[in-house]
């Protein structure tokens, strides 16, 4: 099948050329329609010649959506399991062997085989002792069946074979396979709701003479589907929910790096704030770049290829199996995404924005040091928020660096109370956070201290200055990171030492892979730093990182965290706005700030500051969603719902694929009584968040007002999804069982610095 050189093959092949220059277009254009439109890519739109078997025919569109169901219900694929959302294409065979094939791929394809071996992908399964334990729990109390629902994301291979239907044996191959080339390769169509909402195809791969075009040319096709290229496909499985199919009492919302990344200018949704220029990636764009490559493999184009190692975060994986190269990709992509500062300090009685320079006085002195999100396509840290290990610490030294106080210092070491840390809390029945991702037990979030696309959050700390401190002081800030908190390290060290750990071991060495050892420590990342100089003498030191930004952009930022808080908070932002105003240099910048007063007078029902306010930002920067959505919520703040539901319709087709707006313009149309619009909007909604207890509460009151005879449909549809009653029960009683949780769980809590002894 190799004939001739590879060089001789690109030549010879120049047609490939420019199919391959022609894919990007199609594939931005499927990715507009799927990821950020309103409406998916029919999946008929492919063209009927279409030689690879990738089509799944032209289904009747609305043909199993039943009356009352809502939009983007499946369009003929055959669902395999009601644990799992995977379908098969009609017709294709349940084949996992040629699903799991990956050695088919490997010769012609070495450089991106290589990559995805070293890839969380191809460590998703049984190998893995981080999921592994949480698996076997999961499946000791719910049984084998409910356990497909995991499978679906971490081992379709095993799912479709049946081989999670029986004990998983240590020395089965295909258990140490996970996310296989032909799981995103053959997924033909995909769906917006998760939990695996993708269709495989599994008949033959068209394998190719590279040197034939035509064989080349019916090989690309094939292998590469209308998702492929768009987020949507990522989505299937970065998006996921807990519920009564997989024996949880009801529905709760799971992993979900889509939902933030389609509301975020990353996606091109401009509604959430006016921002400086943002770079618009798919998760494709920022997991998958461009990287150098060699001739080995056909598919390297002017030396480089996508790489498969889908760097994101997991530092541990890459050490616990000795990786240097996958630990230097996840470096790279863990650079510059965010930035730390001491944005305000308040001692005797004056506050100082930015800290800089402070006047100190002995007693009580407050810090608020600001973490923006910058570079995160989603949520910083994003994937299972529960498990993450993100947190910040700060010291505090005096002019002869001699410690005053510090917090978060020992978190790597042992619990430190004095740590905050940027993660989500699931907790159980009994109110207990879940620390090993055992999603069995999640009955709510308690709380959720990640930070969305480009937005920031303020965390306070406060000490007690003593007399006679020699000053200048410096304060210190790092934003550290490792991928799994210390309970989760170590149940999965247990999962690897076990009688069954070893047997996975030898495995992966009989297999010729490197072993998974989650005992090895866990590399620490910083993110981010900043230091800041305090009191007499401040001006002579220099600051450093996240304190060398542009003063614009620290009081900025803080105004933002500030707006983002409890109510009972808000009017501490109004001096950083009022600063952040004196320090902008365009009017871009000062646009930025009216618009976020605008935010703070709506917030606080100020229907005419707000106006003004954002009349004043579009006057400087020109009409665009995020004013038209201030504006909205100003208006819905003081229940005029015809003005409110007018905006939110310009934010809404300003910002099309943010179901965010959409969920506001329903609720707008609906509480104006406009039932008929209202469901339109949220139908469309529905299309890109089909999960949204919120959008289907909103379709079922304008059925039901309506009158429409499939109203009680819906309703049992939303009642399905609704968020968990005992919500706020379990909010305090989480506070109650652990002080730490409380404070955590309030959006602007004060952390008391260690005093040095
Ligand atoms: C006999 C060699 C051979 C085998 C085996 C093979 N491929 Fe390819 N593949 C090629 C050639 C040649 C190209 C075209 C490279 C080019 O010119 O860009 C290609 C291109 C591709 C592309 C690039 C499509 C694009 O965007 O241009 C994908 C994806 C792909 N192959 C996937 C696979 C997968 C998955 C397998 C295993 C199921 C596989 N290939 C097996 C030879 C092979
Ligand atoms: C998690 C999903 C996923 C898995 C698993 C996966 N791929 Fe891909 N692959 C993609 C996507 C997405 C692209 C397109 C990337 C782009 O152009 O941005 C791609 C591109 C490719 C290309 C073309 C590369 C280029 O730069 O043109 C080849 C070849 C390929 N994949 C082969 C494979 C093989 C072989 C495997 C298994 C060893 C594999 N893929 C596993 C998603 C995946
Ligand atoms: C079939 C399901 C599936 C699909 C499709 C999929 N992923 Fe994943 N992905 C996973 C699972 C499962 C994990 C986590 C595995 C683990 O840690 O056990 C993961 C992990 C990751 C990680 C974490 C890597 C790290 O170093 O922390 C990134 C980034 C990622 N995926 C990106 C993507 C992108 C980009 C796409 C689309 C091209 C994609 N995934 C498609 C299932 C999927
Ligand atoms: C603008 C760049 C960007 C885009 C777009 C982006 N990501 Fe990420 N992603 C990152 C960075 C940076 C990290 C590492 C920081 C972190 O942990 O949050 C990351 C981390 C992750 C992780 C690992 C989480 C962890 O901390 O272990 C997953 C999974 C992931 N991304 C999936 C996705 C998916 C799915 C999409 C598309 C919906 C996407 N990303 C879009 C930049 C991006
Ligand atoms: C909707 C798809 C999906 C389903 C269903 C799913 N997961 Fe995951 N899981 C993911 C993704 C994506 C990640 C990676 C996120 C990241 O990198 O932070 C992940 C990560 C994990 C991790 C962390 C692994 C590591 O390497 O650190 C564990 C543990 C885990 N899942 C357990 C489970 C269990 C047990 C089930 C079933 C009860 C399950 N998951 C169901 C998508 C899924």
């Amino acid at each position: 099948m190799l004939t001739g050189g590879r060089h001789d093959v690109r030549e010879r092949t120049g047609a490939i050329g420019s199919r391959r220059r022609a894919a990007p277009i199609a594939a931005l254009a499927a990715g507009l329609a799927v990821a950020c439109g309103p409406v998916p890519e029919p999946l008929d739109a492919a063209p009927p010649s279409d030689p690879a078997p990738v089509a799944l025919g032209a289904p009747d569109p609305g043909a199993r959506e039943p009356a009352g169901a809502p939009p983007g219900a499946s369009r003929g694929g055959v669902r395999i399991y009601p644990e799992t959302l995977l379908e098969l294409v009609p017709g294709d065979p349940r084949d996992a062997v040629r699903l799991g094939d990956v050695a088919l791929c490997q010769p012609c394809h070495v450089e991106v085989y290589d990559a995805w071996r070293a890839s969380v992908h191809a460590a998703s399964s049984f190998d893995n002792p981080w999921y592994r334990q949480a698996f076997d729990a999961f499946r000791a109390e719910q049984g084998a069946e409910a356990s497909r629902f995991c499978s679906g994301c971490h081992d379709p291979v095993m799912l479709l074979a049946g081989a999670v239907d029986v004990p998983i044996e240590a020395t089965d191959p295909r258990a140490q396979l996970g996310v296989t080339c032909m799981v995103c390769h053959g997924a033909v169509e995909v769906r917006a709701d998760g939990n695996a909402s993708y269709t495989l195809s599994t008949s033959p791969v068209p394998i190719p003479d590279p040197a034939n075009r035509e064989e080349v040319a019916v090989h690309v096709a094939a292998l590469t589907p209308a998702p492929l290229r768009t987020a949507a496909l990522c989505g299937t499985c970065h998006r996921g929910f807990l519920g009564p199919d997989m024996h949880n009492p009801h529905f709760l919302g799971g992993v979900d790096d889509l939902t933030p990344w389609a509301r975020s200018a990353f996606a091109g949704s401009r509604a959430s704030r006016l921002d400086a220029p943002v770079e618009e990636a798919t998760c494709q764009g920022c997991h998958m770049a461009q990287v150098p490559a060699s001739d080995r493999d056909f598919a390297t184009t002017d030396g480089h290829i996508a790489t498969h190692r889908v760097p994101g975060a997991h530092t541990a994986l890459a050490a616990a199996r000795g990786d240097d190269a996958q630990r230097e990709a996840i470096a790279a992509r863990l650079a510059d995404v965010a930035r730390v500062d001491v944005a305000a300090l308040r001692s005797g009685g004056r506050s100082t924005r930015p800290a800089d320079g402070a006047r100190l006085a002995p007693g009580a002195i407050e810090l608020d040091v600001v973490v923006r999100n910058l570079g995160v396509g989603h949520h910083l840290p994003g994937g299972t928020r529960d498990l993450q290990d993100t947190w910040l610490e700060v010291e505090v030294r005096d002019a002869d660096g001699a410690l005053v106080a510090e917090a978060g210092t020992r978190h790597a070491q042992t619990p430190d109370e004095t740590a905050h840390r940027l993660f989500a809390a699931p907790v159980d029945d009994e109110a207990e956070v879940q620390l090993l991702h055992h999603v069995q037990h999640f009955r709510a979030m308690v709380f959720d201290r990640t930070i969305a696309p480009r937005d920031a959050e303020v965390v306070r700390y406060a000490f007690e200055l003593a007399p006679g401190v020699a000053q200048p002081l410096s304060v210190d800030v790092r934003l550290r990171h490792r991928r799994h908190a210390r309970a989760m390290y170590d149940a999965a060290c247990e999962a690897t030492r076990s009688e069954r750990g070893r047997a996975f071991l030898a495995t992966a060495v009989t297999l010729g892979r490197a072993p998974i050892d989650a005992c090895v420590p866990q590399p620490i990342v910083e993110l981010a730093s900043a230091r800041v100089w305090l009191g007499e003498g401040a001006s002579s030191r220099a600051p450093e990182g996240g304190a060398t930004a542009p003063a614009f952009a620290r009081l900025f930022d803080h105004a933002l965290a500030r707006i983002g808080d409890v109510s009972e908070h808000l009017d501490d932002a109004r001096p950083s706005l009022a600063a952040a105003l004196r320090a902008a240099t365009t009017d871009r910048e000062r646009a930025r700030v009216h618009l976020q007063s605008a935010r703070l007078e709506a917030r606080q029902g100020r229907l005419a500051a707000a106006l003004a306010a954002a009349g004043r930002a579009e006057r400087l920067a020109g009409e665009g969603p995020a004013i038209h959505r201030v504006r909205g919520d100003a208006y819905a703040q003081v229940w005029r719902w015809e003005d409110a539901a007018a905006a939110y319709r310009r934010a809404a087709e300003g910002a099309p694929g943010d179901d965010g707006r959409w969920t506001d313009l329903a609720r707008a149309l609906g509480s104006a009584g406009r039932d008929a619009e209202a469901l339109l909007a949220a139908d469309v909604g529905l299309r890109l968040t089909p999960q949204s207890g919120e959008l289907l509460r909103t379709r079922y009151l304008a059925l039901d007002a309506a009158g429409a005879d499939d109203a009680e449909l819906a309703r049992a549809a939303y009642l399905a999804r609704r968020p968990p009653d005992r919500l706020s029960e379990l909010q305090l009683r989480s506070g109650v069982r652990d002080p730490a949780c409380a404070r955590e769980r309030m959006p602007m809590h004060v952390h008391a610095l260690r005093p040095a002894r």
